[in-house]
């Protein structure tokens, strides 16, 4: 079972999926990082990892749909069970979501439905929430409002600043987006409309 992983930046997601899964030795690997940004850092640590890499650019396309279009025939090239997209900040089309359905995996750094779309954090702290914290969801073509997988909670402290909060929900991400993906991978999802139902690892 293979995975591709698309990133947009640092990609600490996709780092913490690689250890993962070699740590844990899955039944499934890595088999490509591909980022729509040719800058993105996360790239030397997966080619560092004997991971393949490729960059579609966005910038190199005229519309949505031919970008998207380019980044499936990408994707395909490696057939993957799993198409994880971690820190990558692309809105995909509905026919793209469409041919991944079931198998196309997302964290956002809030506990949606709350704080769905961008800067999170700091919405979270212009809110006045005394809890945040993370979401892994299966993508539909209700942005950010996919059936949830797994989520985390961490408090809002009185001094947090933007950074201070995205760090601590950022160390969540990197636990449970592991798991979550490694549950997708593993076949132990059950999705009955918005609720996924995780069937726990034999032991
Ligand atoms: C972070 O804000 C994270 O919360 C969100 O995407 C951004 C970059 O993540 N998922 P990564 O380090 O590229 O995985």
């Amino acid at each position: 079972n293979k995975i591709v992983i698309l990133i947009s930046g640092q990609g600490s997601n996709m780092q913490a999926i690689v250890h993962a899964c070699e740590r844990e030795h899955w039944p499934a690997r890595v088999a490509a990082v591909v980022s729509n940004r040719p800058d993105a850092a996360g790239l030397a640590y997966a080619a560092g990892h004997g991971i393949a890499t490729a960059v579609v650019d966005h910038t190199a396309y005229s519309c949505r749909e031919d970008f998207d279009a380019a980044l499936a025939a990408r994707i395909d090239q490696y057939s993957p069970g799993a198409i994880v997209l971690a820190g990558f900040m692309r809105v995909l089309t509905p026919a793209f979501v469409q041919r991944y359905a079931g198998r196309l995996i997302n964290i956002h750094p809030s506990l949606l439905p709350a704080f769905p779309g961008l800067r999170t954090h700091q919405r979270a702290l212009d809110a006045g929430v005394k809890w945040h914290g993370a979401t892994a969801h299966l993508v539909t073509n209700d942005l950010d409002h996919g059936p949830i997988v797994a989520q985390a909670v961490v408090p809002v402290h009185d001094d947090d600043t933007e950074a201070m909060l995205a760090e601590r929900v950022l160390e969540q991400e990197h636990r449970i987006y592991p798991a979550a993906v490694r549950a997708l991978v593993e076949g132990r999802l059950q999705v009955r409309g918005l609720r996924v139902f995780v069937r726990p690892m034999q032991e």
